[in-house]
């Protein structure tokens, strides 16, 4: 691709989001920014310092003394790769938290806006089509039922040895489905211009197919 492509995916936890833009972007052969990954760094460095997000002056801080970084399917936090220690449920808890005060989104919609300026790159999130890349060439909008998330969720666990209870974890997805929705800056949203998606009833390569051909369409 010689003119520059920026491809916004966007949609609640376990719609199958990164799965997808992931094998999109491969397929593509441009870059792949899961800006979920810099959120979580943010939120393994509030536990990890014992940062109370609440208090203004200490959040205020650590996000001025914290270098969050994503580049070769990694992220970065003060120069360490965080990658394999921000899937736990308690990261995922202070994310979902923590990711709803302006601050945390100020410094990484700054960075996130930085990294998608003037190259062609596939970025993945809440708010990318709505507030990071509003001039995105492609938007789209993943959903899927929260029975059927939380029904994928139940497998990966499963894949781990972990057995959990699907009506609990439908619960807790839909407990941070409001939350991400209705929190009062820079909500989860679909953009008025992305396609919506519902992956319900479809397997990944289906929904990768289907994006692919949306794309092609339109560049050649
Ligand atoms: O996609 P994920 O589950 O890895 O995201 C972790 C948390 O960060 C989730 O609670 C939503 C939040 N998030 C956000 O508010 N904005 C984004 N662009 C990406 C993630």
């Amino acid at each position: 691709m010689d003119k520059i492509y920026r491809i916004a995916i966007d949609g609640p936890a376990g719609a199958g989001k990164s799965t997808m833009a992931k094998l999109l972007a491969e397929k593509l052969g441009i870059d792949y920014i899961d800006t979920g990954a810099m959120y979580r760094a943010i939120a393994l460095k509030l536990l990890r310092t014992g940062t109370d997000y609440h208090d203004e002056k200490a959040l205020g801080k650590l996000l001025d003394t914290t270098d969050v970084d994503y580049y070769g399917g990694k992220v970065y936090l003060d120069g360490e790769d965080v990658s394999s220690l921000i899937r736990t449920p308690e990261v995922s808890s202070m994310a979902s938290e923590s990711s709803a005060v302006p601050a945390v989104r100020d410094k990484l919609g700054e960075l996130q806006m930085a990294i998608a300026k003037k190259r062609s790159l596939l970025m993945d999130g809440r708010d990318i089509g709505t507030v990071i890349i509003p001039d995105a060439e492609f938007k789209f909008f993943l959903t899927a039922s929260s029975r059927i998330r939380a029904y994928r969720r139940i497998c990966e666990m499963r894949e781990k040895g972990i057995e959990c209870d699907l009506d609990q974890v439908e619960q807790e997805i839909q407990e941070r489905d409001y939350r991400d929705s209705h929190r009062d800056y820079h909500p989860l949203k679909k953009a008025d211009d992305a396609i919506e998606i519902d992956t319900s009833d479809l397997k990944i390569s289906d929904v990768v197919d289907k994006m692919m051909e949306i794309i092609n369409e339109k560049i050649n």
